[in-house]
């Protein structure tokens, strides 16, 4: 039996020589040993293993790449089973408690935490790029009255590509760090004017003088007063879920924002591809579909029998499950702290009952605990959402303004990895081949 075999893969050499799989493909009888670090194998190391001359070689079938790594990433650490998030190393729940999202902000982006200079110059930097050019507001104006806000969000981001075409050159690292402020600092106002396109209300424009989340509240709330003043509790509790939704290592729209951009297009254009894929109801868009749930549901005495409906495979409880997390959501947790802040000023969400119900028969049933269904960051955001008068519309719009930290600083970091090229994964085909073409007279 001839034995073929290759060690150290061709970055991640293995740290020992038993760190390798011994693998033998039955189909020849040869054996080979694939390197094991950081605890994959490398796929490439397996087109290697063929049955004939001319054979491609074997690939990996991984649908949604629900066992795949597409990058080494420093940036966010998730253990699922343990529910565990942190941001460059620091657990979420002294970030949440501490910090503010403009500093999580630098911290993702840059690494480390600011010192008050470096602070103080990011807020500056961020504060004077909050107005978008006055074309914007004619863009938005072109959607429908009852047009979905993440809908002109995902347009207006996209838009942005053509206001800063400089923006192209994506290997000037200075350029690249305006673009990030940029992004950063408009968001707030595309989501401001989104929200208030939708009302049929004057645009806000952005007021130096405020806080990040205070100024998102001006451009949200403002009407005939001279100068709006935040409720510091609700400023607070917006700049925790910030903070919360800021970013997830490779989620759906993080994925997507890293597949665009690998194409070399500008970070506008790559962030938009983000934006588009958190408005799905399974990932960003969950909150809205959770508020809509618990409408559905009406009352605390409804609960059971939708519990029932979702046990039939008839419904889905929304804002529950996620793919890595396999305990409670960390945010979840904090985000219900949050809620109760807001709820002191807002007086109390009566879909917060239907919530906390839902979660309890939920957090008992077998059904949920053997699937490892706990309540994600979707959960409860909603409900703050809705105490802050925001319509169910605006919510995945709310989680989009925090996850672009998220998004620039693990599109800045794929930028910098040497190991990445465009992405363009492979197929299993499974239609015809070489069917000769038939003229339209003579096909049944
Ligand atoms: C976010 O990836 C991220 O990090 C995302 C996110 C981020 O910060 O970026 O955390 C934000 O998107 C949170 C997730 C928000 N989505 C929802 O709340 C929508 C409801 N949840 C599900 O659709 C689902 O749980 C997913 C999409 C979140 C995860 O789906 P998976 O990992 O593909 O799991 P699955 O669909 O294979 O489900 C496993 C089982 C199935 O049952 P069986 O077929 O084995 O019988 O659990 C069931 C599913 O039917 N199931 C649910 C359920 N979620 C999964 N059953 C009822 N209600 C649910 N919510």
């Amino acid at each position: 039996m001839s034995t073929e075999t290759r060690s150290g893969g061709t970055d991640g050499v293995a740290a020992s020589a038993s760190d390798t799989l011994t693998v033998t493909d039955n189909r020849t009888g040869k054996t080979y040993e694939i390197p094991v670090t950081d605890g994959t194998v490398r796929s490439m190391d397996f087109r290697q293993m063929k049955t004939s001359e001319d054979d491609f070689g074997l690939m990996t079938y991984d649908p949604a790449y629900t066992n795949t790594a597409s990058c080494r990433s420093a940036i966010t650490f998730i253990d699922g089973d343990a529910g565990i998030l942190e941001y460059r190393g620091y657990p979420i729940e002294q970030l949440a408690e501490q910090s503010t999202y403009l500093e999580v902000a630098y911290l993702l982006v840059h690494g480390e935490l600011p010192t008050q200079a470096q602070l103080d110059q990011w807020e500056n930097d961020v504060t004077v790029h909050t107005f978008v050019h006055e074309n914007v507001k004619e863009f938005m104006g072109g959607f429908r009255h009852d047009a979905h806000p993440m809908g002109m969000l995902l347009g207006s981001v996209g838009a942005l590509s053509t206001f800063y075409p400089d923006a192209n050159d994506i290997s000037d690292p200075e350029n690249r760090m305006i673009q990030t402020i940029r992004l950063i600092a408009k968001m707030p106002t595309l989501a401001a004017f989104a929200f208030r396109h939708t009302r049929g209300q004057p645009y806000v424009y952005p007021d130096n003088d405020l806080s990040y989340p205070g100024n998102f509240l001006g451009m949200i709330y403002k009407m005939t007063e001279l100068k709006y003043e935040p409720d510091p509790r609700l400023e607070r509790a917006l700049d925790v879920l910030f903070i919360l939704h800021a970013d997830h290592e490779q989620n759906c729209s993080t994925s997507a924002v890293r597949s665009v951009g690998s194409s070399q297009v500008d970070p506008y254009s790559a962030v938009a591809a983000g934006v588009a894929a958190l408005y799905g109801p399974l990932h960003g868009g969950a909150n809205e579909a959770v508020l809509r749930t618990l409408r559905r549901v009406g009352t605390k005495e409804n609960v059971p029998d939708f519990i029932k409906k979702v046990k039939a495979g008839e419904e889905k409880l929304m804002g529950f499950g996620h793919r890595v997390y396999k305990n409670y959501d960390p945010r979840a947790r904090i985000i219900k702290t949050a809620a109760d802040d807001v709820f002191e000023v807002t007086g109390l969400n009566p879909l917060l009952e239907i919530a906390t119900e839902l979660e309890k028969i939920a957090l008992e049933d077998e059904y949920f605990i053997s699937r490892k269904l706990y309540p994600n960051v979707d959960f409860y955001s909603g409900l703050i959402y809705e105490a802050l008068g925001l319509p169910v519309e605006m919510f995945p719009v709310m989680f989009g303004i925090g996850r672009t930290s998220g998004w620039i600083a693990q599109w800045l970091e794929m930028t910098q990895d040497k190991e990445q090229k465009i992405a363009r994964p492979r197929q299993i085909y499974t239609g015809r081949r070489t069917v000769d073409y038939v003229p339209v007279a003579d096909r049944g």
